[in-house]
């Protein structure tokens, strides 16, 4: 269900829709403590808020200019896909020989429980029997526990059918398990059933033949072949139905790092384009591994290369929730261009982000989306050696009024319990804190003041601006404030403290703004968007779709100051700066909209 915005009310409030193909009941499902698998696997702890975990960074201690990599030679991580008879199995037997990874194979992991009749085995059985996906419990505690086995770790590992639905891919992501690389390969259906029908297996040496384009060396060999039960052309058709299902939801996790190879070519081929694409990302991986690096240099230099991965913005924002990507390239964002406003001595600044995940008045709001973008800013300003305050609005009023806004609460909570590193920033470089002047202390080096607001009956704006005050010349940092008038759950306009607040909230500079724009008052589809990371100026979007049912972000113009609705519309209909005359027709759409 979408949320409408109740906000609209307020001339100046810009009317922001979530997006259309939200499913809230696709969120992942995965309880490790319900597997009945050791947990003693470090992938299996639970879902945490980790930054720095996929790394091995040894950090000396968090004072400006300490940041040592140590990392050794990362193997690995590769994942391979495509429907089912693409080749997968055969080219991971090449991957293998070539690279030395750990191959991971849940067709094959299953089968051997099928065969060595386990409980497993035989719940298994009934759903690749007929061509279905094995329940998301059973498959992903296997994978996951032999994910975390010492072999995967050290010499990196090569996962093959696995993730094959949403869940799946999200529950990885959840474990904080990602691969460099995702290879899809790409065959057309009609040569998937021959391939199906006719592949045999070796059960003495596992390999993989076909009746006619690999044929066993020997009748000996020969002789001793069997055929996998699921390899029917029923049952292929069946398969590759539940495949395409999958396959779009599945590559939008991993959109930045998929490569699509075509699968219809002689088997050496095509491992010779895999062999070249690994044996690239070995090399930068090894060139990185070496070089000691600034952390936060680490983390910016990270982020630019996001970035150039997107070439603009990133596409897919109607997919929610956000895939991990998507989250970094925009804590990056934030992060460079929040970085380069303090560097530049700048004190107050504004922050408002409004992808569709940190856009409260949807329904697709995620705290943690919240969260994790205020660590990546405390983590990445202590690692410069600032001691970094970050501040949630406490609950106020008294008695029965006392309160706060929903969209705040636990968030202290949430923020406490966040994983901070081992690095010991949390309590020394990072404190938490409420909004307001006794939280102000001599040590101090910036605040990180999360979304404040006033809530109904409430104004938050004395508390603002004492803390500012107490603050100084010190940087305080509004991450997404809302202080413009909000609504009571009586639907009545809160309008206290309306002046002050708006007076304060222009008081701050804006040093990072991204808003997506839809025509006013409908929820789909996204027309566009604009970006302005400081000191850059304001960037105006246009979506695209392009013929391959891609989409992409075409720069349509930019701004000094943040463009009025009318310049908007002049850009998206191609006319010169400046008219005198308002725009009109269909592209009125955004005079609704700002
Ligand atoms: P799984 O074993 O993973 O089956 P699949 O994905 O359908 O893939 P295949 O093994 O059939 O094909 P492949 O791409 O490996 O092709 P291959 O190299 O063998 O899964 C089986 C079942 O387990 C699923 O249906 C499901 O029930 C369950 N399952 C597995 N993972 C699951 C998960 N994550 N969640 C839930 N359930 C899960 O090649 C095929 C044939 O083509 C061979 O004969 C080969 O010799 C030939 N061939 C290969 N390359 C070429 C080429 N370039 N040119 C000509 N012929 C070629």
């Amino acid at each position: 269900m979408l949320a409408t915005s109740s906000s609209s009310s307020s001339s100046t409030a810009i009317s922001l829709h979530p997006l259309t193909n939200y499913n809230a009941s696709a969120t992942p499902s995965l309880n490790p403590s319900s597997l009945s698998f050791s947990s003693s696997y470090s992938y299996l702890s639970p879902l945490s808020f980790r930054l720095h975990s996929s790394k091995t960074h040894l950090r000396i201690a968090p004072k400006k200019g300490l940041r040592v990599s140590c990392s050794t030679n990362e193997p690995l991580k590769v994942m391979i896909s495509g429907a089912p008879a693409s080749g997968k199995g055969t080219q991971c037997e090449l991957i293998v020989q070539k690279f030395g990874l750990v191959h991971i194979s849940t067709g094959d992991l299953l089968r051997a429980e099928v065969s060595s009749g386990t409980e497993i085995g035989n719940k298994a059985k009934e759903f690749m029997n007929y061509g279905r996906l094995v329940p998301d419990e059973i498959v992903t505690a296997m994978v996951t526990v032999r994910l975390s086995r010492q072999d995967a770790k050290e010499k990196g590992w090569l996962l093959d059918g696995y993730p094959r639905s949403f869940a799946q891919a999200q529950s990885l992501e959840e474990l904080n398990i990602r691969p460099d690389i995702y290879i899809v390969l790409d065959v057309p259906d009609e040569i998937l059933i021959d391939r199906c029908v006719g592949r045999r297996l070796d059960p003495v040496t596992g390999k993989i033949y076909h009746l006619t384009n690999f044929p066993p060396e020997s009748e000996e060999i020969k002789a001793r072949l069997i055929t996998r039960t699921d390899d029917t052309e029923e049952k292929v058709k069946s398969r590759l139905e539940i495949y395409k299902q999958n396959a779009a939801a599945i590559s939008s996790t991993y959109s930045s790092i998929t490569n699509k190879i075509d699968g219809n070519r002689p088997k050496e081929i095509i491992f010779k384009d895999i062999d070249s694409l690994l044996s690239q990302l070995l090399k930068d991986k090894t060139a990185k591994s070496v070089k000691p690096v600034l952390q936060t240099e680490s983390r910016l230099g990270q982020a630019s290369s996001n970035q150039e991965k997107w070439r603009g913005i990133p596409t897919r924002l109607n997919n929610i929730p956000h895939s991990r990507e998507i989250r970094n390239y925009f804590y990056d964002d934030v992060l460079q261009a929040t970085q380069r406003a303090v560097n530049d001595g700048r004190t107050r600044l504004k922050v408002e982000i409004n992808i569709p995940e940190l856009n409260p008045e949807m329904d697709v709001y995620r705290i943690g989306t919240l969260m994790e973008l205020v660590r990546v800013i405390a983590l990445s300003f202590a690692d410069d050696g600032k001691r970094v305050k970050v501040c949630v609005q406490g609950s106020m009023g008294e008695g029965a009024l006392a309160g706060m806004p929903l969209q705040l609460a636990g968030t202290r909570k949430i923020l406490e319990f966040m994983d901070w590193g081992n690095y010991g920033a949390m309590g020394t470089f990072i404190k938490i804190g409420s909004i307001g002047a006794k939280e102000v202390y001599e040590e101090d080096d910036l605040f990180i003041l999360v979304a404040p607001q006033n809530a109904v009956g409430n104004c938050i704006i004395d508390d603002l601006r004492a803390m500012t005050d107490a603050a100084g010349k010190r940087p305080v940092i509004l991450i997404n404030p809302r202080l413009k008038d909000l609504p009571g759950s009586s639907g009545i306009m809160q309008t206290m403290g309306r002046d002050k607040r708006l007076e304060y909230a222009a008081s701050f500079e804006s040093c990072y703004f991204f808003r997506l724009l839809y025509y006013a008052g409908t929820q789909y589809p996204i027309m566009g968007a604009i970006r302005m990371t400081y000191p850059y100026d304001y960037e105006l979007y246009k979506r695209v779709d392009e013929p391959s049912g891609r989409e992409k972000y075409v720069p349509l113009s930019t701004f000094k100051e943040r463009p009025t609705i009318d310049e908007i519309n002049d850009a998206f209909l191609g006319k010169p700066r400046n008219k005198d005359k308002k725009a009109s027709g269909i592209w009125g759409f955004l005079s609704g909209v700002f």
